[in-house]
């Protein structure tokens, strides 16, 4: 069976909205974690053409590195650490303009200039962040947070600690 991303090229929203369904769609009827978040990674990197598009997963009081698409990047970020690590603490998304202005920002590529990290919940906790790099300043707005904080509740964690 044929699983082609229908890839559109209108506004950054239209983006969204044709590529989250077809995200979604993708997950239905498979429950394997990691099988699902490497589509994702997968799709988002080939919708926008992003330097870096990946998770991190709670592990053990730390992130670990999920699937990605990108470079090779840092395996383990501290809790609090980085913009991986204070979104977890947050709880909240964090969007960063210009990643040497973030404090304690952990540059795992020298060419990342711009971040959005959401965070994933499962039962108000969080059990992962999904971490966007833009080669570009200032490249993620209110629009990639909204689109990308749904985009996460389509994934089920059910099978990331039971
Ligand atoms: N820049 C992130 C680290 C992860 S990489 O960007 C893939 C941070 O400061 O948490």
């Amino acid at each position: 069976m044929a699983v082609d991303l229908s890839i559109s090229k209108g506004t950054k929203a239209a983006q969204y909205q044709s590529l989250l369904p077809q995200i979604k769609a993708l997950m239905e009827g498979e429950d394997d974690l990691i099988a699902n978040l490497a589509n994702v990674a997968a799709a988002l990197k080939e919708q926008f053409n992003w330097w870096w598009a990946g998770f991190y997963l709670v592990k053990n009081d730390e992130l670990v590195l999920g699937p990605f698409q990108g470079p090779v990047a840092c395996t383990r970020i501290k809790k609090g650490k980085g913009v991986c690590g204070k979104s977890w603490v947050m709880a909240a998304a964090l969007i960063v303009p210009d990643v040497e202005q973030f404090p304690g920002h952990i540059a795992c590529s020298s060419l990342s200039k711009s971040e959005i990290v959401v965070p994933i919940l499962k039962e108000n906790a969080v059990v992962g962040v999904l971490d966007v790099d833009s080669e570009h300043l200032n490249h993620f707005d209110q629009t990639d947070q909204a689109y990308l904080e749904e985009l996460v509740t389509f994934i089920n964690f059910n099978d990331a600690s039971d």
